[in-house]
């Protein structure tokens, strides 16, 4: 499919079926997350892949993930993050992101619904996973076989600004 298709296809998906995500579904998202590239190929992401009932009671105690059967808590290392050397910024939240990134639009590619979640508490989240004090939980990808349809895919034109508004052509 188009990048661009696979990209308008891609909605919030905020209630699912019971259906599992077979472990070959599951893989491919995996691998697209490990060929996400990340400042100076530093790779400080670790991602927790939650999917029995126990664990996904441990992020319910955290997170709101619609009744997903499966959820990925991208954590960055702080220990292994680049740092951008004139001011100190540390690039691990965007590391995180494009891997997150690339497991939601693989995840549409293969007929899946996901949200990302970021409305979590951390607190709870690091102590039920036990997460060592340099891993932060950046985002939660919930991710299943949709309940809420599919999305039309010229919604972009009410819900997004216009490309005019979004882009400055410098003179
Ligand atoms: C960084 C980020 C954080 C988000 N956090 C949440 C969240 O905690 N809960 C939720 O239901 N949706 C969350 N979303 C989904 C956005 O609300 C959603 O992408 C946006 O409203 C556009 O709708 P669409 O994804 O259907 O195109 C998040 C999205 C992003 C990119």
């Amino acid at each position: 499919m188009e990048f661009l298709n696979i990209a308008k296809q891609r909605f919030s998906v905020r209630s699912y079926t019971s259906q599992h995500v077979e472990p070959e579904k599951l893989e491919k998202i995996l691998e697209a997350a490990r060929v996400a590239p990340t400042a100076a190929n530093l790779q400080p992401i670790r991602l927790i892949v939650a999917q029995s009932e126990q664990s996904l009671t441990k992020i319910g105690k955290a997170a709101n993930i619609y009744g997903a059967p499966l959820a990925i808590i991208v954590c960055a290392d702080h220990d292994k993050a680049w740092v951008r050397p004139f001011d100190k910024k540390q690039t691990g939240d965007i590391d995180a992101s494009i891997l997150t990134d690339h497991m939601m639009l693989q995840a549409t590619e293969l007929g899946l619904g996901s949200v990302w979640v970021c409305y979590f508490n951390p607190d709870i989240l690091c102590r039920e996973f036990e997460l060592p004090e340099h891993l932060e939980p950046i985002n939660i990808l919930a991710i299943g076989y949709s309940n809420a349809g599919t999305a039309d895919t010229s919604r972009f034109d009410r819900q997004r600004i216009a490309l005019s508004q979004l882009v400055m052509y410098e003179k």
